[in-house]
């Protein structure tokens, strides 16, 4: 049925899970002690202290948290431990995950106030400024760099210097550029940092971390809303000794410390960045020659995903998504509710020559099933 090597049918073209090296895979295959060193001292603490070192360049001042399950516990850990009972989170949101946010405070009970754009926008710094002047309540300020949603770039720099210059704790989702942009949480003054083990740095699902400022999270102690879901503990326990608080995803921690030497040899965060810039301009060259449209204008789109706009009113995704699929790249539906998309990632163990096999895909695909683009 596939076009493709049995190994795996089809590359992922997806915001996470996405296709991981064989490298990675394979370092699956074998068994770990939850209490012995070769796991808790070999592996966890150096991902941790790796982890810590891909941030920021001021590592001492720094400490990465692991944490069981998808990237949104380790959102939920961080916002409920962060906030303090009398504090107030203040969330920019463009996009399905900066409004899991809100949701996340609602149900958790924390005081929040939000700056809500349409998923096309991003927040500005003079209203963030504005906004934190207005309410001296507001102590800490979250928001999302990559907004996997549509793929828009949110203004990190511009954004963290205002919540600094306003002396707010900073809390940044960056779930799906960590790894794969290059920026500097010392230097940004980011207190929390949050992304997961299967985005950029290619790892597989089942856990995710929090890179935090070490004297914010100290003082964190009692915070948090949740028993599974406290950072603090976590953190406490897992720099005692290495050890998870409960129950840890030994193969997939092996798996990512696998990943993380794989990112060393490509040549580290930058080099990674390139590659995913290249796959992302090959991509757009090759779907505009097409005639499909971004949603995006240039100047917001990240190189992670790009959402594409459906070429007509009664363009039949579902359809579309089978064949390329059967022809072996999987893409990903649209998220957002105002226009008819379809994303297509450039991150994860893939090459500009698959970004360009898949262009051909698809061109070959229009022509077969007669799939008009109106130029
Ligand atoms: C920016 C961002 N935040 C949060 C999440 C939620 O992560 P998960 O689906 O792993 O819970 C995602 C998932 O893609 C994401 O891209």
């Amino acid at each position: 049925m596939y076009d493709f090597i049995p190994d795996n049918p089809y590359i992922l073209l997806t915001p996470g899970p996405l296709s991981t090296s064989k490298g990675v895979r394979n370092a699956l295959l074998r068994d770990w002690c939850t209490w012995d060193a070769d796991y808790n001292e070999d592996i966890v603490q150096n991902i941790r202290r790796r982890l810590v070192a891909l941030a920021t360049a001021a590592p001492d001042g720094y400490t990465a948290v692991l944490m069981q399950g998808s990237g949104s516990f380790a959102v939920e850990a961080c916002l409920g431990s962060a906030v303090p009972r009398d504090g107030k989170l203040l969330i920019l949101h463009n996009g399905t995950y900066g409004r899991r946010m809100v949701k996340m405070a609602q149900v958790t009970g924390i005081d929040y106030a939000e700056y809500g754009l349409p998923e096309t926008q991003t927040p500005t710094a003079a209203a963030v400024e504005e906004m934190l002047s207005r309410d001296l309540g507001i102590t800490h300020v979250a928001f999302v760099h990559c907004e996997t949603t549509t793929g828009i770039l949110n203004p990190l720099e511009e954004i963290s210097h205002a919540v600094k210059a306003h002396g707010r704790t900073l809390i940044v989702d960056a779930m799906s550029s960590f790894g794969g942009i290059p920026f500097n949480a010392d230097e940004l003054g980011i207190d929390f940092l949050i992304s997961s083990a299967n985005k950029c740095v290619q790892g597989v699902p089942g856990f995710a971390f929090v890179i935090a400022k070490r004297d914010v999270l100290m003082k964190c102690e009692g915070n948090a809303r949740s028993l599974c879901l406290d950072l603090y503990d976590q953190w406490r326990e897992m720099d005692a000794s290495g050890k998870w608080r409960y129950t840890s995803p030994t193969h997939i921690v092996r798996a990512f410390n696998q990943a993380l030497d794989e990112l060393d040899a490509e040549g580290g965060i930058l080099a990674r960045y390139e590659r995913y810039r290249l796959n992302h301009h090959v991509l757009i060259d090759g779907m505009r020659k097409l005639g499909f449209r971004t949603l995006l204008e240039d100047a917001l789109q990240s190189p992670i995903i790009t959402s594409f706009l459906y070429p007509s009113a009664n363009f039949d995704f579902p359809a579309f998504y089978r064949q390329v699929k059967e022809r072996g790249f999987v893409l990903y539906p649209g998220k957002i509710s105002r226009a008819d998309t379809f994303r297509i990632g450039n991150i994860g163990d893939v090459c500009p020559d698959d970004i360009l096999r898949l262009t051909e895909v698809i061109a070959d695909i229009m022509a077969r099933h007669n799939i008009r683009v109106p130029r």
